[in-house]
């Protein structure tokens, strides 16, 4: 056994908690919603099966979970003002936590018929998560992710995000490393055994830069275009890696039903 199996083993049920909140909001996301409706789903699912949300006051933030639409890059506010309609594209960022451990997802969901377009920014920004995943293991680089990623959305005509990225999660929300979505290879921290961290990149159809709004925590894109994301909390293992935060449903991408 491990130093890390304990720690794990937490991440896990941590994990599976916020998967499966999104697979929950996944039934209930629909034209007429307002996205409070589904920051209120969220925040009781979460208690009712033992945990709470991380969100809730975490710097002053006021909702259980964020809620970024269409332009919205990341850290969009629920509102009751704000019902989904037909073309719609939302991302639902879930942070529990349970045991005093962490799990972080994000997945989006596209609202009736949505444009080719969208859908090829919601793939690639799938894709590129996934790419990325799949090469950690122990002795790859930070950089090594970074350029993953970015290599893939920039040969698609798409942009990655600069001003956010993912963190270290374990007992604490965000903590060292950063891990930026861009990069180049083979530099950077090596990949140790052990590690938990969130893989989250966000891609805009079109510049990468970002405009915080008024309300000091939704970020959109500066031009205006569309942005997509997805996030899971990983770890690395000996000769591998673990997705915490796998659906348990196959919901990973839309379309999911
Ligand atoms: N869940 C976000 C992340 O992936 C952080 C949200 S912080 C909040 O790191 F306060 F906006 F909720
Ligand atoms: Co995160
Ligand atoms: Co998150």
């Amino acid at each position: 056994m491990s130093n890390y199996t304990e720690k794990f083993e937490k991440m896990r049920i941590a994990g599976k908690l916020a998967s499966q909140t999104l697979d929950m909001l996944t039934e209930n996301i629909k034209e007429g919603v307002s996205t409070a409706y589904i920051d209120k789903l969220g925040y009781e699912f979460i208690r009712d099966n033992g945990g709470h949300s991380a969100p809730l006051y975490y710097r002053g933030f006021t909702k259980s979970l964020c809620t970024s639409l269409n332009h919205v890059v990341c850290h969009g506010v629920p509102s009751e003002d704000r019902v989904l309609v037909e073309g719609d594209a939302l991302n639902v960022d879930v942070t529990a936590i349970i045991n005093e451990h962490y799990g972080d997802t994000s997945r989006m969901f596209c609202i009736g018929k949505t444009s080719v377009k969208l859908n090829n920014l919601i793939d690639a920004t799938y894709q590129s998560m996934m790419k990325a995943i799949k090469i950690l293991k122990p002795g790859i680089k930070l950089g090594d992710i970074g350029h993953e990623i970015q290599s893939y959305i920039e040969e698609k005509g798409f942009s990655v995000v600069k001003d956010f990225c993912g963190h270290g999660i374990g007992t604490s929300f965000h903590e060292p490393p950063n891990i930026l979505h861009y990069g180049t290879k083979n530099t950077g921290m090596e990949l140790k055994p052990g590690m938990t961290f969130t893989i989250e990149p966000m891609i805009n159809a079109g510049k990468f830069n970002v405009k915080m709004l008024n309300d000091g925590w939704t970020a959109v894109t500066k031009d205006k275009s569309l942005s997509a994301q997805f996030e899971h909390t990983v770890g690395i293992t000996e000769n591998g890696y673990e997705i915490f935060t796998e659906s348990a449903k196959g919901y990973s991408k839309p379309p999911y039903l």
